[in-house]
């Protein structure tokens, strides 16, 4: 798919109408092997930030109770960096930097898929009971997203990253 192809698509289609390569590298995105405490009395994983994720942490918000087939992100950041974590159940991230694409399923509480800025990203195929947890190295703020696009592509291409 082109980037011209995807500046012509419009938010909010569904994670599962994606058409991606395998999910290596894209995107400087990338699987990070959270610390495992195995317990009879259950598991229990820590992240620490500036050590499992390269940020300090900020701010933590999940997502819960997410109807079957509905999709959430459909946006970038300016200057975000995320970690997510699928901390029940199972979901998708689909993950774009403007030339690349690329399909993660997180089903395991001990894996992190990190974003970095400039990452547009959709989540969907939420499996019934699934939590998604997201740490962030910011607080908060509207202005910081792309939720169009075609203005994400452009940062991209105003930031070198991506051929014109
Ligand atoms: P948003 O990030 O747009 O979620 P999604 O892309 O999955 O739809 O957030 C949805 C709403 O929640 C939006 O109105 C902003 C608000 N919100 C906060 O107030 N604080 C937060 O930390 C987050 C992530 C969202």
């Amino acid at each position: 798919m082109t980037i011209a192809d995807r500046r012509s698509l419009v938010p909010g289609r569904r994670a599962t109408d994606w058409n991606v390569n395998p999910p290596q590298g894209t995107a400087g995105c990338r699987l990070v092997d959270l610390p495992r405490i195995t317990d009879p009395r259950g598991n229990l994983t820590f992240i620490e930030g500036g050590s499992q994720v390269p940020f300090d942490v900020a701010r933590v918000y999940y997502l819960y109770d997410v109807p079957g087939g509905e999709s959430r992100g459909g946006h970038a950041h300016r200057e975000l960096e995320q970690l997510i974590v699928a901390a029940a159940g199972s979901f998708d991230v689909l993950v774009d930097d403007g030339t690349d694409t690329a399909r993660f399923h997180l089903n395991r509480s001990y894996y992190g898929l990190y974003l970095p800025r400039l990452t547009w990203r959709e989540l969907g195929n939420f499996s019934t009971g699934s939590v998604c947890l997201v740490l962030a190295s910011q607080r908060y703020e509207e202005d910081d997203y792309y939720r169009d696009y075609a203005e994400f592509a452009a940062a991209r291409v105003a930031a070198g990253t991506v051929p014109a």
